[in-house]
């Protein structure tokens, strides 16, 4: 008996490896995302401050849309690239009344949006009142108005508005963190300052993802903050001492709290895994491939990775008060800012504060295939829940 049941498992055993190694071997099917929702702040904002606060005027956008495009930004950002990648139009912003489209999608985001409310207004700080739970706000009004507006019968609406079964397949991109970092520093707070409300910011993230959660929303990919250290109006406004440089050229003080804001994202991420059992998350670590990129300009074709392509004076080519696209007097005569690199396609910076397409582009392509991910997760096959 006992040698028969041996006999039998065995033979199951066998029947059963080959099986199993072919379920393990077959990759899943890829994604097929209908729609896009994005939270974040300028690094993803197509139109929402424009629309909301005035155009970001010439030259930005100038490179690939040829005018000014909501973008701060000579051309396409990386969820431009994101959006074509799944075969999908660009995200129109959901402030922006003229000309959207959100059938596949919309996008929340603003400059200068923080996850945590900021106690100042924009003209004050520069900190956007569209903040990650305002995002939030707009984010449900506009599934529940959508599906009102969708029912209306005027075939023009059901063809600006997603499909309510949109909700659930939908991606939700993230990218944002970098300015409730910077808000601090703006109020003249220690390092040790800046660190300390980091968990609350982290709290307050979580809880907007699973509001989201709450709303069907399961595919969410986010971005971690870049290195913000390197950027000419962090280093223009808060760099104190030549010995916090660091072998790149940028501040390294604000690049070790980014990095410690990224650690607690990704521990936070991990959380929510456990908390959402049917959420697929995506942690996407942007900073490293920046900081790469910028750290071996040369090596990679760029030049001048910490001059602004598009600004005035200072060592960075950068002045807070006249920024890209402002205007100044030169003897009587106005004068843009514009344009000051020859060629936005070999540099890295484009205004000081945001960075230029043809850099967004390459951090696209080497977080698309999920090398920079936990899990490793390619763009296309980030629905799937991996352990
Ligand atoms: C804004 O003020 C409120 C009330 O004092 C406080 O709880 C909150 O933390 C402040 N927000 C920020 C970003 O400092
Ligand atoms: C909105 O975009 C979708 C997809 O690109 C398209 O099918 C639809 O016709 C557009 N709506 C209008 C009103 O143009
Ligand atoms: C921060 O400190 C600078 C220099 O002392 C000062 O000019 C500025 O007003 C302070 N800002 C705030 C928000 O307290
Ligand atoms: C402004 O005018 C002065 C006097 O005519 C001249 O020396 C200077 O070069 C001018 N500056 C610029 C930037 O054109």
């Amino acid at each position: 008996m006992e040698s028969q049941y041996l006999h039998t498992t065995l033979l199951a055993l066998l029947l059963l490896l080959p099986i199993s190694i072919c379920i393990a071997k077959k990759p899943p099917p890829p994604c097929n995302f209908p729609a896009i929702f994005n939270f974040g702040d300028s690094n993803s904002d197509t139109g929402g401050l424009s629309a909301a606060f005035g155009q970001a005027g010439p030259p930005h956008g100038e490179t690939y849309f040829h005018h000014p495009a909501g973008r701060y930004c000579d051309g396409r950002l990386k969820i431009d690239f994101i959006a074509e990648r799944l075969g999908l139009p660009h995200v129109s912003a959901f402030l922006d009344a003229l000309g959207s489209n959100f059938t596949h999608g919309a996008n929340f985001a603003t400059a200068g949006s923080t996850v945590r409310p900021q106690n100042t207004t924009l003209h004050q700080s520069g900190f956007s009142p569209f903040s990650l739970n305002v995002q939030f706000y707009q984010f449900s009004d506009f599934h529940r108005r959508s599906q009102i507006i969708r029912r209306r019968g005027a075939p023009v609406f059901r063809g600006l508005m997603p499909n309510a079964h949109h909700f659930s397949k939908a991606l939700y991109t993230f990218d944002i963190g970098q300015n409730d970092l910077t808000a601090g520093y703006f109020l003249n707070m220690s390092t040790a300052q800046v660190r300390a409300y980091v968990p609350d910011v982290l709290d307050q993230f979580k809880t907007v993802v699973k509001d989201i959660y709450g709303q069907g929303g399961r595919y969410f990919w986010i971005h971690n903050t870049g290195p913000v250290g390197c950027l000419p109006y962090v280093m223009d406004r808060l760099l104190v001492s030549a010995a916090q440089v660091d072998k790149a050229g940028c501040a390294a003080p604000f690049n070790e709290v980014a990095q410690y804001f990224n650690g607690r994202l990704k521990q936070a991420v991990q959380q929510l895994r456990q908390d959402l059992p049917h959420a697929a998350l995506t942690y996407v670590d942007v900073y490293s491939v920046m900081y790469d990129l910028i750290s071996r300009a040369k090596q990679h074709g760029f030049v001048h990775p910490l001059q602004a392509c598009c600004g005035h004076g200072g060592k960075y080519n950068y002045n807070m008060h006249i920024g890209c696209g402002g205007k100044f007097m030169v003897n009587g005569t106005e004068v843009l800012v514009g344009k000051a690199c020859r060629d936005p396609s070999v540099r890295i910076n484009w205004d000081g504060v945001h960075y230029t397409e043809a850099a967004n582009k390459w951090v696209f392509d080497k977080i698309v295939d999920g090398s920079y991910s936990d899990p490793p997760v390619p763009l296309r096959m980030a629905c799937h829940r991996f352990k």
